[in-house]
């Protein structure tokens, strides 16, 4: 593996090593697995959890890790994006986690650079190392990694998101059945060839899942008149005291962040313990560093 661009590249396989491989970093301990190596977080889009998470994970596994932003960068003074490109590559990194808003950017920088190249979130369409650590977390949770029988309800911007995108990739790689929850005009037009569901009523599906994954509205990617109003999107889509009272106990409720209170979920639900973002989040500095230690560690 040199990338990692999408999770449909991915095998099974491969996803239970990485899966391995993060359990063995979860204690958080610094190693010397990188030393020497260089990683540049190259963030065209704004961020707080995905670039502070390469960020350890590349210092946990003793690489030197530059953070590029692209605001005061020379793209304000006309720089396109291949010279920038084109530029940092010429400094020697080792691997580049990159993030911006047009699907595909990832792989057109593959002409641009010889360094790896790991997406982080191209536009509405990949955010791999999301769905790897989100099955991270479900696999924990449940403590198997094969998720066969294991019902997963996506509640919320189907259309707009790229976490959905990996993360049924990922999810129907290890076994699991999902089902999407979405106002019609929050859905994509081209899923018939997902392997899912679709529900349109929350109440229908939520005393017959395991885990129940809100997805923001993605409101930078998303054009108003798309969007119910907002009574009537918490209505239908939120997970409300009332409705997570009816949730079966073992069912887990998990979102990427950044999280809309009152919106996706209630407080006191974003509050209880088995809202399990904040194990997502840490998870996911386990999972990166499984992720860098793969691409551009000396033993692959
Ligand atoms: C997600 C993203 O940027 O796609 N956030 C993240 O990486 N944790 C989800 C989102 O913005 O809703």
């Amino acid at each position: 593996m040199k990338h990692l661009l999408s999770i449909d590249e991915l095998t099974r396989d491969e996803v239970l090593d990485l899966l391995a491989l993060a359990e063995t970093h979860l204690a958080g301990d610094k190693v010397d697995t990188l030393k020497g190596k260089s990683i540049v977080n190259l963030f065209f889009e704004d961020s707080t959890r995905t670039r502070v998470s390469f960020e350890l994970a590349g210092k946990l596994l003793s690489a030197d890790v530059i953070n590029f932003s692209a605001s005061g960068s020379s793209l304000n003074k006309g720089e396109s994006l291949r010279d920038t490109v084109e530029t940092i590559s010429a400094m020697g990194f080792d691997a580049i986690v990159v993030r911006h808003k047009s699907a595909g950017v990832p792989w057109q920088m593959l002409k641009w650079t010889d360094a790896s190249i790991i997406n982080v979130g191209d536009g509405a369409h990949q955010h791999p190392t999301q769905g790897l650590l989100d099955a991270l977390t479900i696999t924990r949770y449940l403590g198997r990694s094969d998720l066969s029988g294991i019902r997963i309800v996506i509640v919320g911007d189907i259309a707009h998101s790229r976490v959905v995108r990996s993360d049924v990739g990922i999810f129907n790689l290890l076994g699991a059945d999902v089902t999407l929850v979405a106002p019609p005009t929050l859905l994509p037009p081209d899923i018939s060839e997902w392997k899912i569901s679709i529900a349109h009523d929350l109440d229908d599906v939520i005393t017959k899942c395991d885990v129940i994954y809100t997805i923001r509205p993605q409101r930078e990617r998303i054009n108003e008149a798309l969007l119910p109003s907002m009574d009537e999107y918490i209505a239908r889509y939120s997970i409300t005291n009332d409705r997570f009272a009816r949730l079966d106990e073992h069912v887990a409720i998990m979102e990427a962040g950044p999280l809309v209170r009152g919106v996706q979920m209630s407080n006191a639900v974003a509050d209880s313990d088995r809202n399990l973002m904040n194990q997502q989040v840490k998870h996911g500095v386990a999972m990166r560093m499984a992720v860098l230690q793969s691409l551009i560690g000396v033993t692959k």
